[in-house]
């Protein structure tokens, strides 16, 4: 992990964030909680995990379902082992000083800058023009996040190193224009996540798993019971070859290559350490062994998450507490912010 600069004095802190977009998944665990957990338990750093519902607005969304959402993406968060009483966990729009340094980095940020964000492009689609204007400046509020905590390190997938340079550009420039030079902001490192970080369907190899795939089947989601999840690594697609001996030669199946990756994710080993296992064995042997281990790690998972889920008062309880003592960390932030722009107050 690369070191902030050697000009910035400030504590190593951890943030990242997820949408409130529903049920999560297996996707969700391997590609981000479970590395934001192992940065938490590395205990080096101060971390902040956040659920991102400003960001669920700049979509089409039902104003009756948000909260609901938020609460389940807290007790994913919590099930998978984010500890509240090691790590803030909150929504995002608790924390006020997130839309409050959001508008101050929206008159840093250019315009060109934004234009070149693929992720917009992409959510947009053909008629840009009837984007929201919050979702073009989506990444401006994601800078906020990180910078109202000067956070050092934020654990993302890699479909958004973009947005992290763009936050990268917001700092430097905010130091330059209003900090004299001096390394008000740090300059964030994104923590690119391991192996596990793309979790492809169980229906399609080439496609990842999402939780807006029609077919339930091609992803085990974190509320499935044990029965389940070993149904589903049973049905997933396969081909009709044994798995090979190499990871040059799996990496020509996607099907296979996902469920080698899977198991080796799950274990905290590599694919080559998994075709060292199971190399020249047929899909009859792998499935059940991949159906054990998924069901190993991921069933008490799913039981915490249901057990949470029903208790709507101890996740209000965790997020009132994260939210506070998010707060606490980023108001100083914001109030230095606000001085060296020239406010009022
Ligand atoms: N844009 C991120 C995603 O789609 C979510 C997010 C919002 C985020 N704010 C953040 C991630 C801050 C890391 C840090 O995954």
């Amino acid at each position: 992990m690369s070191q902030t600069p050697a000009d910035y004095s400030g504590p190593q802190r951890v943030l990242s964030g997820m949408q409130p977009t529903g049920q999560l998944h297996l996707g969700n665990y391997l590609g981000a909680l479970k590395n934001w957990v192992s940065l938490q338990d590395d205990g080096a750093w101060d971390c902040f995990y956040c659920v991102v519902d400003m960001h669920a607005i700049t979509m089409p969304h039902d104003p009756a379902l948000l909260p609901d959402s938020v609460r389940s993406a807290a007790a994913a968060y919590i099930a998978s082992g984010v500890d509240p009483s090691k790590s803030a966990i909150f929504a995002q729009s608790a924390v006020r000083a997130h839309a409050e340094l959001a508008w101050i980095f929206n008159c840093v940020a250019r315009l060109g800058w934004l234009e070149r964000m693929t992720q917009f492009k992409d959510k947009a689609g053909k008629d840009k023009e009837r984007a929201s204007v919050g979702l073009f400046t989506y990444p401006v509020l994601q800078a906020a996040d990180i910078l109202v905590y000067k956070a050092t390190h934020v654990p993302v997938g890699e479909d958004q190193k973009q947005h992290l340079e763009l936050c990268r550009d917001i700092a430097a420039r905010f130091n330059r224009d209003y900090g004299k030079g001096e390394a008000i902001f740090p300059t964030t490192e994104p923590v690119i996540q391991g192996p596990g970080a793309r979790i492809m369907s169980l229906r399609d190899g080439s496609a990842k798993m999402s939780k807006s795939d029609v077919s339930d089947n091609s992803r085990i989601n974190l509320d499935d019971d044990a029965d389940k999840i070993a149904k589903k690594i049973k049905k997933a697609k396969t081909d009709p070859e044994p798995l090979p001996a190499t990871v040059e030669e799996l990496d020509k199946r996607p099907e296979a290559s996902n469920l080698v990756g899977i198991y080796a994710a799950l274990t905290g080993t590599s694919k080559a350490d998994v075709l060292g296992e199971f190399g020249g064995e047929g899909f009859g042997k792998f499935k059940p062994a991949l159906a054990d281990v998924a069901v190993q790690y991921l069933a008490p998972i799913s039981d915490e998450y249901r057990r949470l889920i029903g208790d709507k008062a101890e996740i209000d309880r965790v997020l009132a507490a994260g939210a506070e003592q998010a707060s606490e960390v980023a108001e100083p932030v914001v109030a230095e912010a606000r001085k060296l722009v020239g406010f009022w107050g």
